[in-house]
C-alpha cells in the first residue's frame, strides 16, 4: 500500500491564529489545470546517472503552465493579502509567511487538493503525497519593501519536488523575475566558491503568462532564485511541496536549514512527526508483506533500516542549529 496524505495535527502550534474570514477552496472553480509544453530533465542540466539515481526521477524542471482559473488566483491573493501580516524574513527572504496552512483553511486545501497532487504526480512521472511537514506546504514569498533586495537568493530547496505559484500577475510589475541555472548545482557552488558571477547565457527565465501560473521543479537539483523588484509594486508567490508517494525511497530533508528558517516551537516537532510519519508507514509495508521467511538476516535487516533512518532523524534534531544558512548569494 503507497503512503497516504499526513493531515495536519489537530491542534496548531501557538501563534498561528486561523484567520477570521477568508474564501473557501472550490477545486471545480478555483483550479484551472494545464499540463506544460516543455520538460527539463536533471540529465539536460548536466547530472551525471549516479546522482539521478539517487534522485526519486530524472526530472529537473517545467515551462510554465496553468494551475489555477482566474477566479482562483484572485481568492489566492485575498488569502496572501490577509497572511501578509504575519511576514517575517530569514537570511534569504526578507518577507515571507510560512505556516500559512495552519492560518488559513483555503491555503490548506488548496495545498493538500488531490487533483493538483494527481495532475503535478503525472508531469513529473513521480507519484507525490503533500508534503507532510506543514511548513512546507504554501509557502508565502512577499517582495521585499526595500527595492535593493532581491525576493529570493540563488538556492536549492530543502525538499525534493515543488512548485513556484505566481499569485499576483508578473506583467504587472517590473522586475521579480523567477529564474533558473541551466545546470548542476555543484557548478553554482564552484562559481559562488569563486567569487565568480552566474553566466548570464545560462540563466533562464521562464515566461509567465499571468496570475495563476507555476512551474514545478525537482527543487533540491535546480539552482534558482527570484529578483528583486525594479520599481515599487506587489509581487506574491505560492511554493507547495511533495514528497514521493512511496515512502520506502530516501527521505530528503534538510532540518539542518529548516531549522534555521521556522520558529523554534515548530520546527523540530514537526520535522519529528514526519520521521515518525516515514518510520510508520515503512514498517506498515514490511507488517503488511507477510513476515513468514527463512531468511533471518534480511528480516532482521528491514528493521534495522527503519531504526537507523530514525536515530538520523535523531540526531538531525539533537545537532539543530549547529549549520549555517546555506544559499548562493545574489549574483
Ligand atoms: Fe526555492
Amino acid at each position: 500500500m503507497p503512503a497516504a496524505l499526513l493531515d495536519l495535527p489537530a491542534l496548531p502550534p501557538e501563534g498561528y491564529p486561523p484567520l477570521a474570514r477568508e474564501p473557501a477552496f472550490e477545486p471545480a472553480r478555483h483550479l484551472a489545470l494545464e499540463r506544460p509544453e516543455r520538460i527539463v530533465t536533471l540529465g539536460e542540466l548536466g547530472y551525471g546517472s549516479e546522482e539521478i539515481a539517487a534522485c526519486p526521477g530524472d526530472f529537473g524542471i517545467t515551462s510554465s503552465f496553468r494551475l489555477l482559473s482566474a477566479e482562483g488566483a484572485a481568492a489566492l491573493l485575498e488569502v496572501c493579502r490577509l497572511l501578509a501580516p504575519y511576514a517575517t524574513s530569514s537570511g534569504r527572504i526578507p518577507r515571507k509567511v510560512r505556516g500559512g496552512v495552519y492560518q488559513s483553511r483555503f491555503l490548506r486545501d488548496l495545498c493538500h487538493a488531490p487533483e493538483v497532487n494527481e495532475f503535478l504526480g503525472e508531469i513529473c512521472g513521480i507519484p507525490l503525497l503533500p508534503h507532510s511537514i506543514p511548513h512546507h506546504l504554501g509557502h508565502i514569498n512577499y517582495n521585499p519593501l526595500d527595492l535593493s533586495q532581491n525576493v529570493d537568493k540563488w538556492h536549492v530547496d530543502t525538499l525534493r519536488i515543488d512548485y513556484v505559484l505566481f499569485v499576483t500577475d508578473p506583467a504587472s510589475i517590473r522586475g521579480g523575475e523567477f529564474q533558473y541555472f541551466h545546470g548542476t548545482k555543484h557548478e553554482v557552488a564552484a562559481l559562488h566558491q569563486a567569487g565568480a558571477k552566474l553566466p548570464l547565457e545560462r540563466i533562464v527565465t521562464p515566461a509567465i503568462p499571468g496570475a495563476g501560473y507555476a512551474v514545478l521543479q525537482q527543487g533540491n537539483m535546480v539552482t534558482h532564485r527570484a529578483k528583486g523588484l525594479q520599481a515599487a509594486g506587489e509581487r506574491i508567490t505560492m511554493v507547495n511541496g511533495y514528497v514521493p508517494r512511496n515512502a520506502e525511497f530516501p527521505d530528503y530533508n534538510r532540518f539542518d536549514q529548516i531549522y534555521h528558517a521556522d520558529p523554534a516551537h515548530v520546527a523540530a516537532s514537526e520535522y519529528a512527526r514526519h520521521a515518525a510519519w516515514i518510520g510508520r508507514e515503512r514498517l506498515q509495508a514490511f507488517i503488511d508483506q507477510g513476515i513468514y521467511s527463512e531468511d533471518r538476516l534480511a528480516l532482521a535487516e528491514r528493521l534495522e533500516r527503519v531504526a537507523q533512518y530514525l536515530g538520523q532523524a535523531a540526531s538531525d534534531i539533537r545537532k539543530a542549529g549547529e549549520k549555517q544558512l546555506e544559499h548562493f548569494g545574489d549574483g
